[in-house]
């Protein structure tokens, strides 16, 4: 599939390699694998100068915010991209979010910005750019809701069949409107979504249809892209943290393995930490991390940030190298964090869906516990945008989520009043 760099596929925990342009996604011994380039053939500093002479492009697919590095993405000719111009995403100041966390120097990036609200869009143009590659005709993925938007996008775009498994019961709304508006054959199934990334597997294994979840190892290398945009936009000075919030746990092995890279071909020379979080109810790579414990799946996972919902991870193996490599750390978060984490990046102006705020309140929790300093700098990865999940936003502000254990402590509740100015008067005292 690569001409000129020579690559491979090599899992991730046996080393045993494949050839990168046959379809596989797991290794024999069951390892996910990794999409691998022999660096030694790239010069950092001309490939940096590359990136720089890109950016601002107006079109094409180099203007993208994932096509722009496409040396370490898939380095193929324009024309067999698949895009949406993805990425480009801006990094705010934290402001009131920065204030909450206790820290100076806090930069949220919003990949909530992406063309369908969520990061999985730089995993899916290239997922998708590699379905045609391979000429499937039809992809499929199990998903929380943001990957099922973002995949059934892209489908339409590239005259693709695209198909949907969504656990019954919560998912945001606003994903599944994105998901009925682009046309994918949407499958809710009755159990939740680890049942579903099982089921998907073998229906695609049986049906010849290309998987699209992030154990594809070309969706990481699309979201590798987060990390490399972040560091451009900080004319390539390394953050002492990266905070982003870990479900299935594609996106944090993404952003280390490409920090690995740029650190191996010399383009940064510091090594960020990188810090993940997971919600209480939904923590498994915490677990094994706390009590240094083999992995183990989190049955009837549940939280509130239901992008998050994951029990059993399939990239568990690939983030605990990631954290190794970064001496990152893993922490959780309570439901009730999440969401006045997210009412502070709300009220800043920013927005962001629930299971993003994770990255606001784990930073919070970790300055608190001295882990991060109130003077560093940080990187939090907003991932999804507000209005995926408008229920959540409207039961904290309406302090309608006591049943889920929630007070609605900083809720900005709408007021309903007389048609008349004594009563404009009476609210606005
Ligand atoms: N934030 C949001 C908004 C997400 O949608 C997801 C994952 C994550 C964080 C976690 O990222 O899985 O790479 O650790 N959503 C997937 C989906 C599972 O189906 O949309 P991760």
């Amino acid at each position: 599939m690569e001409k000129e760099i020579k690559s491979w596929l090599e899992c991730a925990h046996c080393a045993k390699k494949y050839e990168i342009d046959k379809i596989r996604y797991l290794c024999d011994c069951g390892g996910v694998l990794d999409v691998k380039r022999d660096l030694s053939k790239i010069d950092g500093e001309k490939l940096k100068q590359t990136w720089e002479n890109r950016w601002g492009l107006k079109r094409g697919a180099t203007s993208s915010g994932v096509w722009r590095y496409k040396e370490l993405i898939l380095d193929i000719p324009d024309e067999q991209i698949v895009t949406r111009q993805e990425g480009n995403t801006r990094m705010y100041p934290a402001g009131k979010a920065g204030e909450y966390a206790g820290l100076k120097n806090f930069l949220l990036k919003h990949e909530g910005e992406n063309p369908t609200g969520s990061f999985k869009d730089r995993g899916m143009t290239c997922g998708t750019t590699a379905a045609k590659l391979f000429k499937a005709s039809t992809v499929a993925c199990a998903s929380t809701g943001n990957t099922s938007a973002s995949m059934a996008s892209y489908a339409a775009i590239s005259d693709m069949r695209s198909v949907i498994f969504i656990p019954e019961g919560k998912i945001a709304y606003g994903k599944l409107a994105q998901a009925l508006a682009f046309g994918g054959k949407t499958l809710q199934i009755e159990g939740n979504f680890d049942d579903a990334m099982e089921l998907v597997q073998e229906v695609c294994k049986e049906l010849n249809i290309y998987l699209l979840n992030s154990i594809n190892p070309f969706r990481i290398e699309g979201q590798k892209a987060i990390g490399f945009e972040v560091l451009q936009q900080l004319d390539w000075e390394v953050p002492d943290w990266f905070v982003i919030p870990g479900g299935n746990l594609g996106n944090n092995s993404a952003l280390s393995k490409g920090l690995q890279e740029l650190y191996e071909l010399g383009i940064i020379n510091k090594i960020p930490r990188i810090a993940v979080i997971q919600a209480e109810g939904a923590n498994p790579l915490y677990r094994m991390w706390k009590n240094n414990a083999p992995y183990e799946a989190v049955k009837d996972p549940d939280t509130i940030a239901t992008a998050i919902k994951i029990g059993n991870p399939v990239s568990w193996e690939k983030a605990i190298r990631g954290l190794k490599w970064s001496n990152g750390v893993v922490e959780q978060v309570s439901e009730q964090e999440i969401m006045d984490a997210k009412a502070m990046v709300d009220a800043a102006g920013i927005g962001a869906e629930p299971a993003s705020c994770c990255s606001v309140a784990g930073a919070k929790k970790l300055v608190d516990a001295g882990i991060i300093s109130p003077d560093e700098k940080v990187v939090g990865i907003l991932t999804g945008n507000v209005l995926k999940d408008p229920d959540a936003v409207i039961g904290y502000h309406k302090d309608e989520l006591q049943g889920k254990g929630i007070k609605g402590t900083y809720a900005n509740a709408p007021l309903l009043i007389k048609a008349e100015l004594e009563a404009v008067k009476e609210a606005l005292k």
